[in-house]
């Protein structure tokens, strides 16, 4: 270093490193300051209500196709959507996206303890058939739900998905 530039730059080389260190810290404080921030908006977004989304009407099967107390795996809205349809023991019935919402595994129909319900044998999840709830298990949201309708002889998606991301 020449004698001119050690008189505007007076610094050593131990201050230089000392600088260097000091700047790393405050790189390191607005990355945590960054992650957490971040964080935030990701909390604030899951507390957003999920919104029904709209898709095209799609017939699924016809009424006698299942008996009480039984499911049909069908996809909707495209090809490879798993959802479940399940008539109930008391006849209704009701539709839900398959893939669980822990790891995507797909629920099963059953009944427990004489409870109807969407298993995973994942991790021993499970949902509600009312709304698609959580029951049990790790899964972090409920199932969205996939409107219907009984048209007839005919059960149809209406094009409806409550509850999905
Ligand atoms: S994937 Fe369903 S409980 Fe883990």
């Amino acid at each position: 270093m020449n004698d001119k530039l050690k008189e505007d730059f007076p610094i050593e080389w131990e201050d230089d490193h000392f600088v260097t260190r000091r700047e790393f810290f405050k790189f390191l404080t607005l990355a945590s300051g960054g992650v957490a921030v971040s964080t935030a908006a990701l909390a604030a977004y899951a507390q957003i209500p999920r919104e029904e989304i709209k898709f095209e009407a799609a017939k699924i099967c016809s009424t006698e196709d299942l008996k009480p107390g039984s499911a049909l795996a069908f996809s909707y809205p495209r090809p490879g959507d798993l959802c479940i349809l399940v008539r109930k023991k008391d006849g209704e019935f009701v539709a839900f996206k398959r893939r669980c919402t822990h790891l995507s595994c797909p629920v099963e129909y059953e009944v427990k303890n004489e409870r109807e319900l969407l298993y995973c044998p994942c991790h021993n999840g499970a949902f509600s058939l009312e709304d698609g709830s959580v029951v049990q298990g790790p899964p972090p949201h409920p199932l969205p739900q996939v409107k219907i309708e009984v048209r007839g002889s005919e059960i149809w998606a209406t094009g409806a998905i409550k509850g999905d991301h």
